[in-house]
């Protein structure tokens, strides 16, 4: 198969990890006989510094004319007093809502010999593997009237049915792959859109009679989020909700640098990127962890390229290099060998 991918590294340590998962990427390629054509683009700071915006015409005509984007991360200190419109992240909000990608796809997964890293005991940390399923371009964030008033401020929060049936579509379709239970979170005890939110959820179930529902009011999700982790498997919410939820989510097994995630649309097309940002602390001294992007590049495998197979043998290699006693400076073990952004990204090839 052929396909095309716009690479668009951005900022800090967006620039190491990116390399090391095209190099991935391009071994995947050579192993089972695809290519893959990589478009480079700017985004971020780095492309405000280069063409003054954070997201040049260029690079979303590079990204329309691929069948997905894979990007590093945007932002650092030297942009942080730019005006609103000149910040890296206008980059990223934009080119999700340019695009539509509606569903923000994050998995969460202990790994094995890692649960060191995470905050949990290990009883609970261990049987982690959940799927967060936010929707991303409604609600809170975009809802108008949005502004400042004479003694305050008002922001909306409004959903249009078909906004909540398409993304509960997505948690369902995802549950059916992986352990057959969608978590719908909401405040329906309070909240009209959540209301709705639930209705949409009871009429979705009856075309998925071999999928489990729980529905749980997002105060409670937050609380069994760390009480019970092992009883999760897609959890499907809002805007607002799904950017505390899946940020919560994600510390549960260790590094910020082991997890990638998707922001995709329903015909395939998606953005994929490691969930930690640019690391300016670390940036350029090639010590980076690049699971997060090459597992990135696994989703992208699967859920744009529909190579499930190849996606698989990604994660298995990345999950072989620990198993093989190496690390990165991030999830450091006694007795592990601490290895490069671009020596894990090696080792990951080898293995592969
Ligand atoms: P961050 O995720 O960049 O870093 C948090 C901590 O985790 C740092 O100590 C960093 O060294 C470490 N870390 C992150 N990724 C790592 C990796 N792959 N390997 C090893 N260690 C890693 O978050 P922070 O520091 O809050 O933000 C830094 C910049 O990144 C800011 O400008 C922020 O706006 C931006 N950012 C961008 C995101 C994106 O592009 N999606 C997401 C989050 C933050
Ligand atoms: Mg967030």
């Amino acid at each position: 198969m052929k396909k095309t991918v716009a690479v668009l590294h951005g900022d800090g340590v967006g620039q190491e990890v990116t390399e090391a998962a095209v190099k991935v990427l391009q071994s995947v390629g050579r192993r089972f006989d695809h290519t893959f054509e990589v478009k480079k683009g700017l985004i971020g700071g780095i492309a405000i510094d280069e063409t003054g915006y954070p997201l040049p015409k260029e690079t979303i005509d590079a990204c329309e004319k691929s069948d997905a984007v894979l990007l590093g991360a945007v932002g650092g200190p030297k942009w942080d007093q730019n005006p609103s419109e000149l910040r890296p992240e206008k980059g990223l909000l934009g080119i999700r809502k340019h695009f539509g990608l509606f569903a923000n796809l994050r998995p969460v997964k202990a790994v094995k010999g890692m649960s060191e890293a995470s905050p949990l005991k290990d009883h609970l940390s261990k049987d982690v593997d959940m799927m967060i399923v936010r929707e991303l371009t409604g609600g809170l964030y975009f809802g108008e009237p949005k502004r400042k008033t004479h003694n305050g401020a008002v922001d909306s929060l409004t959903y249009s049915r078909e906004e909540i049936e398409r993304i509960v579509e997505q948690g369902f379709e995802l549950a059916r792959l992986r352990k057959g239970k969608v978590t719908s979170v909401d405040k329906a005890n309070v909240l009209e859109t959540s209301k709705l939110w639930r209705e949409v959820v009871e009429e979705k179930k009856a075309h998925y009679p071999d999928v489990e529902v729980e529905h749980l009011l997002v105060d409670a999700a937050a609380m069994k989020l760390i009480t019970q982790p092992g009883s999760f498997d897609v959890v499907v919410t809002e805007n607002l909700f799904g950017d505390i939820l899946s940020d919560e989510a994600s510390v549960l097994t260790g590094s910020l640098g082991m997890l990638p995630s998707a922001s995709i649309r329903s015909d395939g097309f998606g953005l994929y990127e490691p969930v930690h940002g640019s690391a300016p602390d670390i940036a350029g001294m090639n010590i980076a962890n690049p699971s997060a992007a090459i597992l990135s590049v696994a989703m992208m495998l699967k859920y744009s390229f529909g190579m499930e197979t190849e996606a698989s043998a990604v994660e298995t290699a990345v999950y072989s290099v620990f198993d093989d006693g190496y690390c990165t400076t991030d999830v450091q073990k006694s007795g592990h060998r601490v290895l490069t952004t671009s020596a894990f990204a090696d080792k990951v090839i080898e293995e592969l």
